[in-house]
């Protein structure tokens, strides 16, 4: 067992002593919407790029704002700003590239939240909940991204270095929540500035539970679609024309249905030719974890009885999530939606279908085979429009990497609890571009929690959450110092 060196006590010191200040600083930058599918809200999310890259500044990093998407005659890019930062470009390896996301999710429906999405507010504990901070973006990933950066302030504070000396590339991105559409040509085109990183650390996952800090081997990748079935080219009168012209909603209900079999496995052909079966020790160690599918669904208002129909049959609600590919229908639509009663035929029905994914399937091979696979089942009359929303790779990191033992081990001097070792069924793109861009692997160190009510009303980062957040960013960087020999 490794005791912290004295100049990482010191550092640990420092973030107690400043909790005030660092709350102070998130809620400064959680006031800024930076929703960044939203063109309205387009300045802001400049202004939050601005308020990370002071922020870095200030911990000694020099700093970029690189702009992201075609770049105008005025120098400004079509996309949002990419904040890189940089400490100690000469220092002996290993060399850590931290990315996170400064960019939150529209904040709708407004009517459901307790306080403004940007006016964060500290509400005491109730129950089992914690003390916590409540805004768009407090956990998802503005909050999760300060961890990290108050661990960069107070290295610096104490030993006058940025980083605490180790070498360092600090990667946030505006982009995350709107499907990363300029990142991965951001990446291509600066390549050689992130070739020399030997993993990639991500703080913008969950924890196993209150008391179970973790660390995240795996995410799911991502394909996300809209598919539109046109049938007459203009709504009708449901009594003359029905039964007479295909109806769009009918029929587009009809097929759609067809995607799960009664197994509830997908049913689109080769859909689960490239999934990585789960092995033996896998299962064995996640049914060891003791996560309890009724427990979890209790929380969410369902009953024991939703946990077996709803997901592929074989396989527990754990294996499901992390491992196991699934299609879902996010919105519906066509047709009359509005109040009362109205007899129409609609001209068109559409619906927007995600498919999670895993290791190692491609999101743009199954994309392709679902358009296939609709073409095929084109009601007649009908005619489909296909498109293409964001996408990603799914991502499982190697476990045996000594950087990953070392963030596990920084996170049980942090936490007094050693991290269970757990994948998620969320999506973080960037972690699939950077492994087959780089041949990077990825350390997740998430301190989020299943009710933190990311891209929900009402979303929280506990305090707790917090402070073991950045106690673990400090002492990575301390393991870091000690492998790099800058002490
Ligand atoms: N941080 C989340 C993903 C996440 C949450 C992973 C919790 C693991 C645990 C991320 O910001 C997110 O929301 N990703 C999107 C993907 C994207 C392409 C819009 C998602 O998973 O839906
Ligand atoms: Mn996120
Ligand atoms: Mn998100």
């Amino acid at each position: 067992m490794t005791t912290p060196t004295t100049t990482a006590s010191k550092v640990l010191d420092t973030l107690a002593a400043d909790r005030p200040g660092q709350i102070e600083r998130l809620i400064d930058w959680l006031k800024i919407p930076s929703i960044s599918t939203d063109p309205a809200y387009r300045d802001h999310t400049r202004r939050a790029a601005a308020w990370a890259a002071e922020h870095l500044c200030g911990a000694g990093l020099k700093v970029e704002l690189m702009e992201t998407g075609g770049i105008g005659t005025d120098g400004v890019g079509s996309g949002h700003p990419v904040v890189l930062g940089t400490a100690n470009p000469d220092a002996p390896g290993p060399h850590i590239l931290f990315y996170g996301h400064y960019d939150v999710q529209p904040a709708d429906p407004l009517e459901l939240w307790e306080s403004g999405p940007f006016e964060p507010v500290i509400r005491p504990a109730e129950g089992e909940v914690g003390e916590r901070i409540v805004a768009r973006g407090a956990c998802d990933d503005k909050g999760q991204v300060a961890t990290f950066l108050e661990a960069l302030r107070a290295w610096y504070g104490v030993t006058g270095k940025p980083a605490g000396g180790v070498r360092m590339t600090v990667l946030l991105e505006g982009e995350e929540e709107s499907g990363s559409v300029n990142l991965d040509r951001f990446l291509e085109q600066h390549a050689d500035r992130f070739r020399s990183c030997d993993a990639c650390l991500i703080s913008d996952t969950g924890m196993l539970g209150r008391e179970r800090p973790a660390i995240t081997y795996g995410v799911r990748g991502l394909v996300y679609t809209e598919v539109r079935l046109h049938g007459a080219n203009q709504d009708l009168h449901s009594g003359l024309w029905g039964g007479r012209a295909p109806n769009p909603n009918n029929e587009l209900a009809k097929v759609l249905a067809r995607l799960w079999d009664g197994d509830r496995r997908v049913t689109i052909p080769g859909f689960y030719d490239d999934v990585r079966p789960i092995s033996a020790e896998e299962r064995a160690a996640w049914s060891r974890l003791g996560c309890d599918a009724g427990d979890a669904l209790s929380k969410i208002g369902l009953g024991p009885e939703a946990d077996e129909p709803s997901g592929e049959a074989g396989f527990s609600a754990i294996e499901r999530e992390w491992a196991r590919p699934t299609a879902d229908i996010n919105g519906l639509f066509g047709g009359y939606a509005g109040a009362g009663a109205k007899t129409v035929i609609p001209a068109w029905a559409g619906a927007k279908v995600s498919f999670r994914l895993v290791a190692d399937q491609s999101p743009a091979k199954v994309e392709a085979a679902f358009f296939e696979w609709c073409r095929a089942r084109t009601p007649a009359g009908c005619r489909w429009e296909f498109v293409s929303h964001s996408g990603g790779n799914p991502a499982t990191v190697r476990t045996d990497s000594e950087l990953l033992k070392a963030a596990a081990e920084a996170v049980r001097r942090a936490t007094g609890v050693a991290p269970a070792m757990i994948k998620s069924g969320g999506s973080i793109p960037v972690a699939g571009t950077l492994k087959s861009l780089l041949g990077l692997e990825t350390i997740f160190m998430g301190f989020g929690l299943d009710d933190d009510r990311v891209h929900s009303p009402n979303e929280k980062f506990e305090l707790r959450c917090f402070e073991w957040g950045a106690r673990s960013h400090a002492l990575f960087i301390d393991a870091l110092r000690r492998k790099a020999g800058v002490e």
